[in-house]
């Protein structure tokens, strides 16, 4: 419409390249915002790398924490009134192995007639003064599930194991599986991450070591005949049953597996 602006840019050619210098320079230096993403980035990199060869005992914030742990320790917590409810008797003395540990066994110990302890297979730098405590009862312990547990044998009623799994491999899913049921009398309960749910997260990897590997149910269940574990067919259609009928639709798979004895 107007035809003014013709003089003004004229007037901006006549002032040489003063606008395009004022334009172009603070483009051409490269955006704060992109140097803090890349010193994050190199951070998480030195971390995971040099954690991933120490075997592991990061656990830097308690943010890193949430996002690791929100997954299927908080989906044991909602299932307890369901497994009360189809394993009975058998939730007297509960033995709890995963991440959040200490949140799993403090709800647990709330419940009647219920002793619990748990196995954090990872750090607890950010433990709060309540898991602190736990830890210092002895009711709560630090172990690396690759290797023996330290309880002996049918020392828990029911083991019940969230996330730990889907971080260990084959090779080392043979040794712990085992231990599990050597320490449980009556059942295994295994919460574990459907695939495809959870990636990866850089603060899983220095946390965990490795990424978590979602395997399918097919896959568990051809893993668990392998090893010679069989499901508890009554208690797993007790517990879909109850599932459905109090509309609990859990985000993780649960496998209720017997202990096998010789
Ligand atoms: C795990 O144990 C099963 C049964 O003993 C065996 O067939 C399988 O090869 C083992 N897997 C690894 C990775 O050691
Ligand atoms: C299934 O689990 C329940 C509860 O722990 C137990 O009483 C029952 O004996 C188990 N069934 C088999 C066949 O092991």
């Amino acid at each position: 419409m107007s035809r003014r602006p013709t003089s003004t840019s004229r007037r901006f050619e006549d002032g040489g390249s003063m606008p395009f210098v004022g334009s172009l320079n603070p483009k051409s230096r490269p955006s704060p915002v992109v140097s803090i993403v890349l010193v994050v980035l190199g951070a998480f990199l030195i971390i995971g790398y040099l954690y991933s060869g120490s075997g592991g005992s990061a656990g830097k914030e308690a943010l890193m924490k949430l996002e690791a742990g929100a997954s299927c320790s908080s989906e044991v917590l909602k299932s307890i009134p369901l497994l009360k409810k189809v394993y009975g008797d058998s939730m007297h003395k509960i033995l709890h192995v995963g991440p959040e540990t200490c949140s799993v066994v403090s709800k647990l110990l709330k419940e009647d007639d219920t002793e619990a302890w748990g196995v954090e297979p990872y750090d607890l730098d950010d433990a709060d003064a309540k898991c602190r405590s736990l830890v210092h009862k002895g009711i709560v312990r630090v172990a690396d599930i690759k290797y023996s547990l330290p309880y002996s044998r049918n020392s828990f009623s029911l083991v019940i194991v969230s996330d730990a799994l889907d971080y260990l491999s084959p090779k080392y899913l043979n040794k712990t599986l085992p231990e599990l049921a050597r320490v449980a009398a009556d059942g295994i309960v295994v919460f574990s991450g459907y695939p495809g749910q959870r990636r990866a997260k850089v603060a899983e990897l220095s946390k965990f070591g490795r990424p978590a590997k979602l395997r399918s149910s097919s896959w568990w269940i051809r893993y668990f005949v392998q090893i010679s574990l069989a499901e508890n067919e009554s208690i797993t259609k007790k517990f879909e049953q109850a599932a459905t009928k109090s509309s609990y639709a859990p985000d993780c798979q649960i496998f209720h597996l017997k202990p096998h004895k010789k």
